[in-house]
Protein backbone atom coordinates (compact mmCIF):
# COMPACT_ATOMS: atom_id res chain seq x y z
CA UNK A 1 0.00 0.00 0.00
CA UNK A 2 1.51 2.91 -1.25
CA UNK A 3 1.06 6.25 -2.86
CA UNK A 4 1.84 6.29 -6.60
CA UNK A 5 2.43 9.67 -8.03
CA UNK A 6 -0.07 10.25 -9.23
CA UNK A 7 -2.40 11.33 -6.41
CA UNK A 8 -0.48 13.25 -4.27
CA UNK A 9 -0.17 16.47 -3.50
CA UNK A 10 -4.22 17.26 -4.12
CA UNK A 11 -3.51 21.14 -4.53
CA UNK A 12 -6.81 23.69 -3.65
CA UNK A 13 -6.28 26.27 -5.99
CA UNK A 14 -8.67 29.39 -5.00
CA UNK A 15 -11.61 26.70 -4.65
CA UNK A 16 -15.38 28.33 -3.91
CA UNK A 17 -18.46 26.48 -3.53
CA UNK A 18 -21.33 27.84 -4.01
CA UNK A 19 -24.96 26.32 -3.62
CA UNK A 20 -27.26 29.14 -5.09
CA UNK A 21 -26.63 31.87 -2.98
CA UNK A 22 -25.12 29.70 -0.33
CA UNK A 23 -20.99 30.08 -0.36
CA UNK A 24 -19.83 27.02 1.28
CA UNK A 25 -16.37 27.15 0.52
CA UNK A 26 -14.51 30.63 -0.01
CA UNK A 27 -11.16 30.82 -1.69
CA UNK A 28 -9.71 27.69 0.03
CA UNK A 29 -6.04 27.36 -0.86
CA UNK A 30 -4.42 24.57 0.38
CA UNK A 31 -1.91 21.61 -0.12
CA UNK A 32 -2.61 18.23 1.26
CA UNK A 33 0.72 16.21 0.87
CA UNK A 34 1.99 12.86 1.60
CA UNK A 35 2.75 12.22 5.57
CA UNK A 36 0.85 12.17 9.02
CA UNK A 37 -2.87 12.61 8.95
CA UNK A 38 -3.89 16.14 7.92
CA UNK A 39 -7.09 17.11 10.42
CA UNK A 40 -10.00 19.28 9.52
CA UNK A 41 -11.55 20.72 12.59
CA UNK A 42 -14.02 23.53 12.59
CA UNK A 43 -17.79 24.20 14.18
CA UNK A 44 -20.79 22.45 12.36
CA UNK A 45 -21.08 24.25 9.10
CA UNK A 46 -17.63 25.19 8.76
CA UNK A 47 -17.19 23.22 5.63
CA UNK A 48 -15.71 20.09 6.21
CA UNK A 49 -17.18 17.51 4.97
CA UNK A 50 -17.66 19.84 1.51
CA UNK A 51 -13.86 20.38 1.52
CA UNK A 52 -13.82 16.32 1.62
CA UNK A 53 -15.80 15.61 -0.81
CA UNK A 54 -14.15 18.56 -3.15
CA UNK A 55 -10.66 16.48 -2.52
CA UNK A 56 -12.22 12.95 -3.04
CA UNK A 57 -13.40 14.43 -6.75
CA UNK A 58 -17.08 14.10 -5.29
CA UNK A 59 -17.79 17.95 -6.01
CA UNK A 60 -16.60 20.49 -8.55
CA UNK A 61 -15.54 23.45 -7.43
CA UNK A 62 -17.78 26.46 -8.45
CA UNK A 63 -14.67 28.49 -9.23
CA UNK A 64 -11.11 27.74 -8.65
CA UNK A 65 -9.23 24.54 -9.54
CA UNK A 66 -8.14 21.31 -7.51
CA UNK A 67 -5.37 19.30 -8.98
CA UNK A 68 -3.79 15.56 -7.83
CA UNK A 69 -0.61 15.11 -8.43
CA UNK A 70 -0.59 17.97 -10.82
CA UNK A 71 -3.40 16.96 -13.30
CA UNK A 72 -7.28 17.59 -13.19
CA UNK A 73 -9.47 15.04 -14.18
CA UNK A 74 -7.87 12.16 -11.92
CA UNK A 75 -10.31 9.47 -11.61
CA UNK A 76 -10.74 8.59 -7.98
CA UNK A 77 -9.53 4.78 -8.05
CA UNK A 78 -6.72 5.72 -5.68
CA UNK A 79 -8.78 7.83 -3.17
CA UNK A 80 -11.45 6.55 -0.70
CA UNK A 81 -14.07 8.40 1.53
CA UNK A 82 -15.85 7.09 5.16
CA UNK A 83 -18.84 9.21 5.11
CA UNK A 84 -19.74 10.10 8.77
CA UNK A 85 -22.80 7.33 8.75
CA UNK A 86 -21.45 4.74 6.06
CA UNK A 87 -24.72 2.87 5.05
CA UNK A 88 -23.84 -0.61 5.45
CA UNK A 89 -25.25 -3.47 3.18
CA UNK A 90 -27.58 -6.15 3.91
CA UNK A 91 -25.41 -9.14 4.10
CA UNK A 92 -22.57 -10.20 6.17
CA UNK A 93 -19.32 -8.25 7.16
CA UNK A 94 -17.14 -10.42 4.74
CA UNK A 95 -19.94 -9.61 2.05
CA UNK A 96 -19.63 -6.05 2.60
CA UNK A 97 -15.86 -6.11 1.73
CA UNK A 98 -16.20 -8.45 -0.93
CA UNK A 99 -18.16 -6.16 -2.72
CA UNK A 100 -15.79 -3.20 -2.49
CA UNK A 101 -13.14 -5.71 -3.81
CA UNK A 102 -15.41 -6.07 -6.84
CA UNK A 103 -16.63 -2.77 -7.24
CA UNK A 104 -12.65 -1.99 -6.85
CA UNK A 105 -11.66 -4.59 -9.92
CA UNK A 106 -9.84 -7.13 -7.97
CA UNK A 107 -9.79 -10.11 -9.26
CA UNK A 108 -11.88 -12.90 -7.60
CA UNK A 109 -8.96 -15.09 -6.56
CA UNK A 110 -7.62 -12.75 -4.27
CA UNK A 111 -11.36 -12.24 -2.82
CA UNK A 112 -10.81 -14.53 0.40
CA UNK A 113 -7.32 -13.41 1.16
CA UNK A 114 -7.98 -9.84 0.85
CA UNK A 115 -11.07 -10.18 2.59
CA UNK A 116 -9.32 -12.18 5.67
CA UNK A 117 -6.54 -9.13 5.30
CA UNK A 118 -8.94 -6.60 6.20
CA UNK A 119 -11.12 -7.44 8.36
CA UNK A 120 -8.13 -8.40 10.47
CA UNK A 121 -6.73 -5.16 9.74
CA UNK A 122 -9.55 -4.11 11.73
CA UNK A 123 -10.60 -6.33 14.09
CA UNK A 124 -13.25 -7.86 12.66
CA UNK A 125 -11.50 -11.08 11.65
CA UNK A 126 -14.16 -12.88 14.04
CA UNK A 127 -17.35 -11.37 13.01
CA UNK A 128 -16.53 -11.78 9.25
CA UNK A 129 -20.56 -13.68 8.96
CA UNK A 130 -22.13 -11.52 11.13
CA UNK A 131 -24.91 -9.37 9.64
CA UNK A 132 -23.30 -6.04 8.94
CA UNK A 133 -26.38 -4.48 10.12
CA UNK A 134 -25.61 -5.96 13.53
CA UNK A 135 -23.13 -5.11 14.10
CA UNK A 136 -22.13 -1.91 16.49
CA UNK A 137 -21.84 1.51 15.93
CA UNK A 138 -17.66 0.97 16.64
CA UNK A 139 -17.81 -2.01 13.98
CA UNK A 140 -19.39 -0.78 11.89
CA UNK A 141 -17.52 2.05 11.53
CA UNK A 142 -14.04 -0.17 11.59
CA UNK A 143 -16.20 -2.22 8.60
CA UNK A 144 -16.56 0.62 6.76
CA UNK A 145 -12.78 1.51 6.76
CA UNK A 146 -12.02 -1.97 5.96
CA UNK A 147 -14.42 -1.36 3.00
CA UNK A 148 -12.41 1.98 2.24
CA UNK A 149 -9.17 -0.04 2.15
CA UNK A 150 -10.07 -2.38 -0.05
CA UNK A 151 -9.01 -0.72 -3.29
CA UNK A 152 -6.05 -0.15 -1.92
CA UNK A 153 -5.92 3.89 -1.62
CA UNK A 154 -3.46 6.28 -1.83
CA UNK A 155 -5.64 8.75 0.58
CA UNK A 156 -8.35 8.19 2.92
CA UNK A 157 -10.70 10.97 3.36
CA UNK A 158 -12.67 10.31 6.21
CA UNK A 159 -15.72 12.57 7.54
CA UNK A 160 -16.51 12.83 11.60
CA UNK A 161 -14.90 9.13 11.70
CA UNK A 162 -16.14 8.52 16.07
CA UNK A 163 -19.16 11.06 15.65
CA UNK A 164 -20.94 9.18 18.61
CA UNK A 165 -18.68 6.59 19.51
CA UNK A 166 -17.99 5.66 22.85
CA UNK A 167 -14.40 5.99 24.29
CA UNK A 168 -13.49 2.64 24.11
CA UNK A 169 -14.93 2.40 20.14
CA UNK A 170 -13.27 5.71 19.41
CA UNK A 171 -9.55 4.28 20.88
CA UNK A 172 -10.26 1.19 18.20
CA UNK A 173 -10.94 3.25 15.44
CA UNK A 174 -8.11 6.15 16.00
CA UNK A 175 -5.48 3.07 16.61
CA UNK A 176 -7.04 1.84 13.12
CA UNK A 177 -6.75 4.93 11.95
CA UNK A 178 -2.67 5.44 12.85
CA UNK A 179 -1.72 1.77 11.61
CA UNK A 180 -3.22 2.58 8.23
CA UNK A 181 -1.36 6.58 8.27
CA UNK A 182 1.82 4.34 9.51
CA UNK A 183 1.32 2.16 5.79
CA UNK A 184 1.87 5.50 3.66
CA UNK A 185 -1.73 5.81 3.22
CA UNK A 186 -2.22 9.76 3.45
CA UNK A 187 -5.56 10.17 5.68
CA UNK A 188 -7.18 13.35 5.58
CA UNK A 189 -9.97 13.78 7.80
CA UNK A 190 -12.57 15.55 9.63
CA UNK A 191 -13.12 15.92 13.36
CA UNK A 192 -15.25 18.62 15.74
CA UNK A 193 -13.73 16.37 18.40
CA UNK A 194 -10.22 18.30 19.49
CA UNK A 195 -9.10 15.36 21.76
CA UNK A 196 -8.77 13.61 18.41
CA UNK A 197 -7.11 16.11 16.43
CA UNK A 198 -4.59 16.76 19.22
CA UNK A 199 -4.07 12.43 19.11
CA UNK A 200 -3.95 12.10 15.43
CA UNK A 201 -3.06 15.18 13.58
CA UNK A 202 0.39 15.74 11.81
CA UNK A 203 -1.06 19.05 10.47
CA UNK A 204 -4.59 20.78 11.04
CA UNK A 205 -6.60 22.97 8.65
CA UNK A 206 -8.89 25.19 10.75
CA UNK A 207 -12.70 25.83 8.99
CA UNK A 208 -14.51 28.68 10.26
CA UNK A 209 -17.60 29.52 7.66
CA UNK A 210 -15.77 28.16 4.82
CA UNK A 211 -12.80 30.04 5.03
CA UNK A 212 -9.91 28.56 6.47
CA UNK A 213 -8.30 30.87 8.86
CA UNK A 214 -4.89 29.21 10.05
CA UNK A 215 -3.34 26.00 9.16
CA UNK A 216 -0.06 24.30 10.01
CA UNK A 217 1.93 21.74 12.10
CA UNK A 218 -0.47 20.21 14.90
CA UNK A 219 1.56 20.92 17.78
CA UNK A 220 2.44 24.51 16.89
CA UNK A 221 -1.17 25.40 15.54
CA UNK A 222 -2.13 24.03 19.06
CA UNK A 223 -0.04 25.05 21.35
CA UNK A 224 0.38 28.96 19.76
CA UNK A 225 -2.92 29.67 17.33
CA UNK A 226 -1.79 33.17 15.39
CA UNK A 227 -5.70 33.85 15.09
CA UNK A 228 -9.08 34.72 17.15
CA UNK A 229 -10.75 32.63 15.74
CA UNK A 230 -8.59 29.42 16.61
CA UNK A 231 -8.11 30.65 20.46
CA UNK A 232 -11.65 31.03 20.53
CA UNK A 233 -12.04 27.70 19.31
CA UNK A 234 -9.29 25.96 21.00
CA UNK A 235 -10.73 27.53 24.25
CA UNK A 236 -13.89 25.43 23.84
CA UNK A 237 -15.54 28.58 23.33
CA UNK A 238 -18.69 28.70 20.93
CA UNK A 239 -17.15 30.16 17.71
CA UNK A 240 -20.53 32.12 16.00
N1 LIG B 1 -25.98 21.25 -1.05
C1 LIG B 1 -26.02 22.26 -0.19
N2 LIG B 1 -26.87 23.30 -0.36
C2 LIG B 1 -26.90 24.33 0.50
N3 LIG B 1 -26.13 24.43 1.57
C3 LIG B 1 -25.27 23.42 1.82
C4 LIG B 1 -25.17 22.29 0.97
N4 LIG B 1 -24.23 21.46 1.47
C5 LIG B 1 -23.77 22.05 2.59
N5 LIG B 1 -24.39 23.22 2.80
C6 LIG B 1 -24.14 24.16 3.89
O1 LIG B 1 -22.77 24.49 3.84
C7 LIG B 1 -22.24 24.62 5.14
C8 LIG B 1 -21.05 23.73 5.34
O2 LIG B 1 -21.48 22.40 5.36
P1 LIG B 1 -20.51 21.20 5.70
O3 LIG B 1 -19.45 21.12 4.66
O4 LIG B 1 -21.39 20.02 5.87
O5 LIG B 1 -19.87 21.65 7.08
P2 LIG B 1 -19.27 20.79 8.29
O6 LIG B 1 -18.93 19.44 7.77
O7 LIG B 1 -18.08 21.56 8.76
O8 LIG B 1 -20.31 20.74 9.35
C9 LIG B 1 -23.38 24.34 6.09
O9 LIG B 1 -23.93 25.56 6.49
C10 LIG B 1 -24.35 23.55 5.25
O10 LIG B 1 -25.67 23.74 5.69
MG1 LIG C 1 -19.55 17.61 8.37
Amino acid sequence: MRAPASELPIEFDDVTVTAGPVTILDRVALTLASGAPTVLIGPNGSGKSTLLRVAMGLLAPSRGRITWGGLENVPPLKRAIVFQRPAMLRRSAAANIRFALRAAGISRSEHARRTSELLELVGLGHLADRAARKLSGGEQQRLALARALARDPAVLFLDEPTASLDPTATKAVEDIIRAVSQRNIKVVMATHDLGEARRLAGDVVMLHRGCIVETGAAASLFDTPQTAEARTFLAGELLV
